[in-house]
């Protein structure tokens, strides 16, 4: 399975936060926002990723990530020059896609919850058709919504509907058979002027093959769109991570943990930010881990 990014869009709505820079590279507390959506491809055990974004932000988006080798990822990236929807990932990721299936994930969304990753990988399993995640919102309205019926089966989505059928917002998180890419050939714009995700969920619909699952209470499902949402979204992460003591969406944690780097080069990577936390924080991790594989260069370095 392949995994899409989409970090693009003017961020009109954090002006003038985001007049010069990407609102998915602005802090969410101690790391860039798009740590959090990539970190949710990888737990789904994804390393081919594509991220789209603006001719003016793609740059930036390489100089943080590069080539994704040091994380055991193959990233690349390429340009969206105007922000033509959601859907419009399909045809600017048709090549990186070719004949697999693939997982878009929104550049500002974060999620995180108790055994998220085996949810994940379960479901990135032999698609046919695509996979929605669903979660309980007070404001439908300002989100894609899908009704279900008493079994839970999806049988209606609407995107920002003013009169919502359910409390049930759609999540920017999709897994997609291979059909995808030909269903978003032949999607028409919107009222808007935008290719919608919900128009392609839509032909999965009908075709009864769109899954709905429902991430539910005691998941945390995280909103950056606006100034409050952004500074809820930051001290969501610093109050877990400071009462745990754990790094939420930690890449290389991550890798580390999903088996995409070894516990020397997980080492060696928090030795290259040691002034920050972060950095401390990474080194301690693959310390631990070294100590419970008991590899020699670790135990050399002991466990702090
Ligand atoms: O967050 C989940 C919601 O995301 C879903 O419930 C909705 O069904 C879906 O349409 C979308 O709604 P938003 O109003 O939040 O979409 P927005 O236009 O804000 O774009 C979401 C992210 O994608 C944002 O980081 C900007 C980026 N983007 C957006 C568009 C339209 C692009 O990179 N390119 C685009 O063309």
């Amino acid at each position: 399975m392949k995994g899409i990014i989409l970090a693009g869009g003017t961020g009109s709505r954090l002006y003038p936060l985001t007049r010069s820079i990407s609102k998915q590279l602005l802090p969410v507390y101690d790391k860039p926002m798009i740590y959090y959506p990539l970190s949710v491809l990888m737990l789904a055990g994804i390393r081919e990723i594509l991220v789209i974004s603006t001719p003016l932000e793609l740059p930036l988006f390489e100089r943080l990530l590069g080539d994704g080798s040091r994380l055991g990822l193959e990233i690349t990236y390429a340009e969206q020059p105007v922000p033509r929807g959601l859907a419009d990932a399909f045809l600017v990721g048709a090549d990186h896609i070719g004949d697999d299936e693939v997982a878009l994930i929104l550049g500002d969304n974060i999620f995180h919850g108790p055994r998220f990753s085996e949810v994940l990988r379960r479901h990135a399993r032999n698609i046919d058709g695509c996979v929605l995640f669903g979660y309980p919102v007070t404001d439908p309205e300002r989100y894609g919504v899908g009704e279900t019926d008493a079994d839970g089966r999806l049988i209606s989505i609407e995107e920002k509907p003013a009169h919502p059928k359910s409390d049930r917002a759609i999540t920017g998180l999709y897994f997609y058979d291979n059909d995808v890419v030909d269903i978003a050939r032949g999607l028409r714009p919107s009222a808007r002027g935008e290719l919608e995700i919900s128009d392609v969920n839509q032909v999965y619909l009908d075709a009864g093959k769109a899954k709905l699952v429902d991430l539910g209470r005691g998941f945390a499902w995280l909103d950056t769109g606006t100034h409050n949402s952004l500074m809820d979204a930051g001290q969501y992460i610093q109050i877990l991570e400071h009462r745990q003591g754990v790094r939420i969406a930690c890449l290389e944690e991550v890798a580390l943990r999903v088996g995409f780097i070894d516990i020397d080069t997980c080492y060696r990577l928090g030795e290259e930010s040691a002034n920050s936390g972060y950095g401390q924080y990474v080194m301690d991790i693959a310390v631990r881990a070294g100590s419970a594989h008991l590899t020699p260069q670790l135990a050399r370095k002991g466990t702090p």
